[in-house]
């Protein structure tokens, strides 16, 4: 799996994702990820990409062509690199928004499914309207609040997509039994000591019987979502009502 990023802000992206599982995952090969400066595709000597927007209002506006040669270079890169993989297939390119459809696990999943996938991160006011309809396949929004850019969505979404590709976290079952792998939040967890602070971890879990251990979990992960996120709980039981 193959991240591009373009942005004006590259080294923010790259130091984000050099460290820990991602930046492991990075240095072992199994995931790769450049961004690449949108600033380096400006057609003017002063290398500016944003302009005022026609009609009048506050703040600048990204124009389009840096945006489009940037977007038509990483293009010809994956063409050139991975012919067989690309000949039929249309890469996809998310454009970080508010006005996006809302990231959740489901769409890491089906997104840790394709072979290249483009971030293109937005600055200032937005994106010229035009290059967005060319070259845009998905809208995506992080949650109902405005960031300054889509830089820290898009590395939420490496982060998020990158860890789901196999050999990427060091427990390959981790995916499933954590929170929304099942459509639940995670049952709590305990490590050593014992006791710690007067609290005693759950006298079930040192029992040794494991399926006494994994319905009990079970119905931690039950009871938690639906105190927590009662709308995740009710879809939950719609969907198994024999667990209610
Ligand atoms: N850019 C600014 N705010 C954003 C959000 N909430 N999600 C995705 N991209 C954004």
């Amino acid at each position: 799996m193959r991240f591009h990023i373009m942005t004006l802000f590259p080294d923010m992206v790259i130091s984000a994702l050099s460290d820990s599982m991602i930046g492991r995952a990075r240095e072992k090969g199994l995931i790769g990820i450049e961004a690449v400066n949108i600033r380096d595709f400006a057609f003017n000597k002063h290398n500016k990409v944003d302009d005022y927007t026609y009609g009048g209002g506050a703040g600048m506006l990204m124009q389009a062509e840096p945006v489009y040669l940037c977007y038509e270079d990483i293009i010809k890169r994956i063409r050139a690199m991975h012919p067989e993989e690309t000949a039929e297939k249309k890469t996809r390119v998310i454009y970080l928004t508010p006005q996006g459809r809302v990231f959740d696990q489901k769409m890491a999943v089906e997104l840790a499914a394709e072979e290249d996938l483009i971030l293109l991160c937005g600055h200032y006011e937005g994106i010229d309207e035009r290059v967005l309809e060319e070259i845009v396949t998905d809208n995506v929004s992080v949650g109902d609040y405005v960031l300054t850019g889509g830089e820290i969505p898009a590395m939420l979404i490496v982060d998020a997509v990158g860890r789901l590709i196999p050999g990427v976290l060091s427990n390959s079952e981790s995916p499933q039994t954590e929170s929304f792998g099942n459509g639940l939040l995670e049952y709590p967890q305990y490590s050593r000591p014992e006791v710690w602070h007067d609290r005693a971890v759950p006298q079930i879990l040192l029992s040794g019987d494991h399926a006494k251990v994994d319905r009990w979990r079970f119905e931690q992960s039950l009871q938690r979502t639906n105190q927590r996120r009662p709308d995740l709980y009710e879809k939950y039981i719609k969907e198994h009502p024999e667990n209610k």
